[in-house]
């Protein structure tokens, strides 16, 4: 049995996460840690088969928590601030973590693979979890070697609520792009053609267009343009439900648990494409 502790349980994916988590029979859920809900029962917000006694706990005493539960494993879908503090408790208590949440900063991410090494504790950081998009990333790539004296633009779509832009996977996809070109994304990434610090309104050759839009309840979408003369190419994803991410957070959990190498994995990695 897996040990897990799940962080962020009643935002948007830690709910389904706790359900999934909780109705596994290869995870025990031994802790739950939020700044919200603190002492309600975790199974009150989930469809589940059995009952779970884990209450939600004050995140502000997680040291205190790990060592009273000892989990293997956490699962963070929170906030980049919270992310960056809690996960890196985790890490040096040598828990494996799981971590979903997205605008981290880079400074936290050099530190975070310094303490993987030195702890032997295995994580996975992700931007998206779903098998689709790890496809389309590929895909996104495959396209570009063909395509790279076409346009390309990345133009995304989420629900209103969410805090950063552009996503995690439309920056990821523009590293993906540059990357195959050859180039350094800071270098060629143009946001929003506006008349905003990008200062470049007309497209160009080696260069990405990245676009967000924040609409209603829209779950994920993101579409890679290649635009070449007289026609284009369009390679869309779109997310219908939270849970393609969070059976992907699933299989990671599993697959960490078993981990050999003391390093950072991607979701490729994990599903082994
Ligand atoms: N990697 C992926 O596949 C994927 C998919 C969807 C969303 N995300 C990312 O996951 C993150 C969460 O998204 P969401 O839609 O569930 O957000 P949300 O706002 O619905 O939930 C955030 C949760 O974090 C909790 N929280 C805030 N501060 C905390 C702290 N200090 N300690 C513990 N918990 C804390 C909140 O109470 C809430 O429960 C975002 O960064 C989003 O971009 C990643």
């Amino acid at each position: 049995m897996i040990k897990l502790l799940i962080l962020g349980p009643t935002g948007a994916m830690g709910k389904i996460i706790s359900e999934l988590a909780l109705n596994d029979d290869d995870i025990e859920v031994v802790a739950a840690c939020d700044i919200n809900n603190i002492g309600e029962e975790l199974g009150a917000y989930v469809a589940i088969k059995d009952p779970n006694k884990v209450k939600i706990s004050d995140v502000n005493n997680l040291q205190n928590i790990i060592e009273k539960t000892n989990p293997d494993v956490t699962v963070d879908f929170t906030v980049a601030k919270a992310t960056e503090k809690n996960c890196e408790t985790c890490v040096k208590n040598g828990i494996r973590c799981i971590i979903g949440t997205t605008a981290m900063s880079q400074d936290f991410l050099d530190k975070f693979e310094k303490l993987v090494k030195e702890h032997n504790a295995p994580a996975v950081i992700s931007p998206n979890m779903a098998t689709g998009v790890n496809i389309f990333f590929k895909m996104a790539s495959i396209l570009t070697k063909y395509l790279s004296e076409w346009d390309i633009e990345v133009i995304e779509a989420h629900h209103h609520r969410k805090i950063d832009a552009p996503s995690g996977t439309a920056l990821k996809i523009g590293h993906i792009i540059s990357d195959t070109l050859g180039s350094d994304f800071s270098e060629i990434a143009k946001y929003g053609r506006n008349k905003g610090p990008s200062k470049r309104l007309v497209g160009a050759k080696n260069e990405i267009g990245i676009h967000s839009i924040r609409a209603g309840d829209i779950v994920g979408d993101h579409i890679v343009l290649f635009g070449g003369s007289g026609e284009r190419i369009e390679l869309k994803h779109q997310a219908h439900s939270r849970l393609c991410f969070v059976t992907g957070a699933i299989k990671a959990i599993k697959f960490i648990a078993k981990a050999k190498e003391s390093k950072i994995y991607s979701t490729a990695e994990v599903l082994g494409l």
